[in-house]
C-alpha cells in the first residue's frame, strides 16, 4: 500500500480547492506525538499565498477528505499537519510488499575489485551496498543486470605476468596476491631487463597474443577465485557471470572512439583524443579535456566505461544504470555521463547515476588500516567477526538459555551475527559519508544493530514455538485495539513506501533505520500487550501482528543480505 502517495493526493487535491499550489510533502513522523505522518508543504503552499501557514493548515484539514483513512489531523508547529491513521485503514495497508507496476532493467554496478591485488576493505562497501540495492530492486520486481566491472587490465598485468611466468608460479605462490604484487613490484622497480619485459607483455596482451592470454586467463582465474571466496562467505549474490571486466570492453575500445569521432566531438589536443565540454571548466574558467584516447594511442579508463554504456544501454536494454563506486570517482563519472549524453551513447530516458559512498575509518578517524599500516585484508576482517560474535554469544551464554543448542548451531550463530554485524554496520551508515569502523559499537545488543535486529527477529519467532502456533490458521489482516497495536501495525504498513524508496535513491540505512523502529515499536508492543495470556481473540490479533513483524524483519534483514536465525 502506498500511504504517502495516497495522503499526499488527498492533501493536494485540498490544496486546489483552496487555491494554492504546492506538494504535501508526507513524511513518516519522528516522534509519537507527531501522529503517523507529518505534511510538511503547507508552509511553502501558504508562503506562496501570502498567508499565515497555522491557518492555511487548519483550512487544508477542514476541506481535505480522508475518510476512513486517518482518524485524526492536527496543526502543528509553524504549520505541518500531523496525520493518524484510522485502524480500520492500517488493517488493509499492512499486506507483504507488492511488486512495481513499472518494472524496469536496471543495471546495478558494483563490488569491481582490482583483479592484479587482493581485494581490501575499500571494495566492501561497494560490495554490500550494491549487493543491497541489487536485492531490494529485484524483490520489487524489477530486473537487475549485476555488472561487475573488475579490474581486470592495464599495465599491472604486464609485470604480475612476466613475474609469474619467470617464477614458474604456481597458484599456490598467487595464493597470498599482496605479497605477489610486493615482490613483483620490487623485481620491476630494481631490474631495467625485467621492466623491459614487463613492458613487452603489456603490448603483447593488448595486441591478442595467444600465448600471454592464456597466462593473463590463468591469472585472473586465481585472483578471481580470491574473490569469489569472500563472496561466498559475506553472502553476495555475485558470480562469474556478472563479471563484466574492462578487458572484455578491450574490442570495443577503437569503434567507441570512433563513434565519438563520428558525432564530431573529438579534438586533438598534444597528440591525446580529446572532448571538450563546456561543463567541465577549471578554477579559471578554461574547459578541461575529458580523454579518451593518450598521444601513445592507449585508451583509458574513461573509454571503457563510455564502451561499457554502448553495452548497458545498446545491448542490455538499461532503463537505470546504477554505480556503486568510491566518492573519490564522482569526477569521472560526470565526465562519463556528459559524454555518453553529448555522443549519443545514452539518452535522457536512461538514468545513469553514480552512488557514491565514502571511506570506512578507523577508530583514529583515519583511513582503515592494521597497527602496522597495512590495508585491512577482507578475509582476516571476517575472521576477526566471527571470533568475536562467538564470544559474545559465550559470555551471553546461550545454551545455558537454550540447551538444545548445540556447538554446531553455535558456530553458525557466530557466522551470521559476525557477518552481519558487519554488513549492517556498514549498510545502516549513510553511505555518502565516511563512517568509523567500530567492533563494540557493531557487535552490541543495543541500538541500531545487526544483533538487536537479529534478536528482535528470533523472539518473535520463540513466541509462536512456546505457543505451539499454527502459523497458517491466523488471519491476513487485523483491526488493531489499542496504541501500541496501532503504531506496529502503521509501521508494518509503511514498508512498501519504504522500499520503492530504497530502489529509487539507493540508500540502505533507510532501510536499516526503518527496521530499527520497527523493532523497536514491537519491543513496545510486546511491553504492553500480553499475547499467549490473552483471550482467544486478543491473542489471534497478537499471533498476526507479531507474525506480520517478523516477516518484515525476516525480509528486510535478507534484502540487506544478512541471514537469520530463528532462535539466538
Ligand atoms: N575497478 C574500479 C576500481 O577499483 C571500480 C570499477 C567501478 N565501475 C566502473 N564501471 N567504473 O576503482
Amino acid at each position: 500500500m502506498h500511504i504517502r502517495s495516497l495522503l499526499s493526493q488527498r492533501i493536494e487535491a485540498a490544496f486546489t480547492n483552496l487555491g494554492l499550489s504546492g506538494q504535501a510533502l508526507l513524511q513518516t513522523a519522528s516522534r509519537p506525538e507527531f501522529g503517523d505522518y507529518q505534511a510538511n508543504g503547507v508552509m511553502a503552499a501558504a508562503k506562496r499565498a501570502g498567508k499565515n501557514p497555522r491557518e492555511v493548515a487548519q483550512a487544508v484539514i477542514d476541506v481535505t477528505d480522508l475518510d476512513g483513512i486517518a482518524s485524526n489531523l492536527a496543526v502543528a508547529g509553524p504549520g505541518f499537519i500531523n496525520v493518524t491513521l484510522a485502524p480500520q485503514f492500517i488493517a488493509n495497508a499492512a499486506t507483504a510488499p507488492q511488486p512495481s507496476p513499472n518494472p524496469q532493467r536496471v543495471v546495478v554496478d558494483y563490488s569491481g575489485p582490482n583483479l592484479a591485488k587482493e581485494m581490501h576493505v575499500g571494495h566492501l562497501r561497494s560490495t554490500i551496498i550494491g549487493d543491497c540495492i541489487a536485492r531490494v530492486l529485484e524483490s520489487l520486481g524489477h530486473t537487475v543486470i549485476r555488472q561487475n566491472h573488475v579490474g581486470d587490465w592495464g599495465t599491472q598485468f604486464g609485470m604480475l605476468l612476466t613475474f609469474m611466468v619467470e617464477q614458474g608460479a604456481t597458484s599456490d605462490s598467487l595464493a597470498d596476491l599482496e605479497n605477489f604484487y610486493r615482490q613483483a613490484k620490487q623485481r620491476f622497480d630494481t631490474d631495467e631487463d625485467f621492466q623491459g619485459r614487463s613492458r613487452q607483455a603489456v603490448v603483447q596482451l593488448q595486441s591478442g597474443d595467444a600465448a600471454m592470454l592464456v597466462q593473463w586467463q590463468r591469472f585472473i582465474e586465481i585472483s578471481m577465485s580470491h574473490c569469489q571466496a569472500l563472496y561466498d562467505r559475506l553472502g553476495i549474490d555475485l558470480t562469474n557471470a556478472d563479471m563484466d571486466g574492462e578487458s572484455s570492453y578491450n574490442d570495443d575500445l577503437k569503434a567507441t572512439v570512433d563513434h565519438i569521432n563520428g558525432q564530431g566531438l573529438l579534438t586533438e589536443s598534444d597528440g591525446a583524443q580529446c572532448i571538450f565540454l563546456d561543463e567541465f571548466k577549471n578554477k579559471e574558467g578554461e574547459v578541461q579535456p575529458v580523454i579518451v584516447q593518450k598521444s601513445d594511442g592507449g585508451y583509458l579508463y574513461s573509454t571503457s566505461d563510455l564502451a561499457c554504456l554502448r553495452r548497458r544501454i545498446g545491448d542490455f536494454k538499461a532503463d537505470r544504470v546504477l554505480y556503486f563506486v568510491d566518492a573519490r570517482q564522482a569526477l569521472h563519472f560526470k565526465q562519463v555521463f556528459a559524454v555518453a549524453e553529448a555522443a549519443g551513447i545514452s539518452n535522457p530516458s536512461v538514468e545513469l547515476a553514480h552512488m557514491p559512498f565514502g571511506t570506512m575509518l578507523g577508530k583514529d578517524n583515519k583511513p582503515f588500516k592494521t597497527r602496522e599500516g597495512a590495508l585491512v585484508k577482507l578475509s582476516e576482517l571476517l575472521d576477526e567477526a566471527i571470533a568475536r560474535a562467538t564470544k559474545l554469544l559465550q559470555d551471553r551464554e546461550v545454551q545455558s538459555k537454550n540447551p538444545d543448542i548445540d556447538d554446531a548451531e553455535l558456530a553458525d550463530l557466530a557466522e551470521i551475527i559476525g557477518i552481519g554485524a558487519v554488513k549492517y554496520a556498514d549498510l545502516s551508515k549513510n553511505r555518502t559519508s565516511d563512517y568509523v569502523f567500530d567492533w563494540d559499537q557493531m557487535l552490541s545488543f543495543d541500538g541500531n544493530t545487526a544483533p538487536y535486529l537479529l534478536y528482535a527477529y528470533s523472539r518473535t519467532r520463540s513466541i509462536f514455538t512456546r505457543g505451539e502456533v499454527d502459523l497458517s490458521a491466523l488471519p491476513e489482516r487485523v483491526v488493531t485495539e489499542n496504541e501500541a497495536e496501532r503504531r506496529l501495525a502503521v509501521a508494518i504498513a509503511g514498508y512498501q513506501d519504504l522500499l520503492e524508496q530504497v530502489a529509487q535513491e539507493g540508500y540502505p540505512h533507510q532501510l536499516c533505520a526503518y527496521l530499527y523502529e520497527l523493532a523497536g515499536r514491537f519491543t513496545q508492543f510486546y511491553e504492553q500487550c500480553p499475547i499467549l495470556t490473552s483471550n482467544y481473540a486478543t491473542k489471534t490479533r497478537r499471533l498476526t501482528l507479531t507474525k506480520q513483524t517478523g516477516d518484515v524483519l525476516a525480509n528486510g534483514l535478507t534484502l540487506l543480505g544478512i541471514r537469520v536465525a530463528e532462535r539466538m
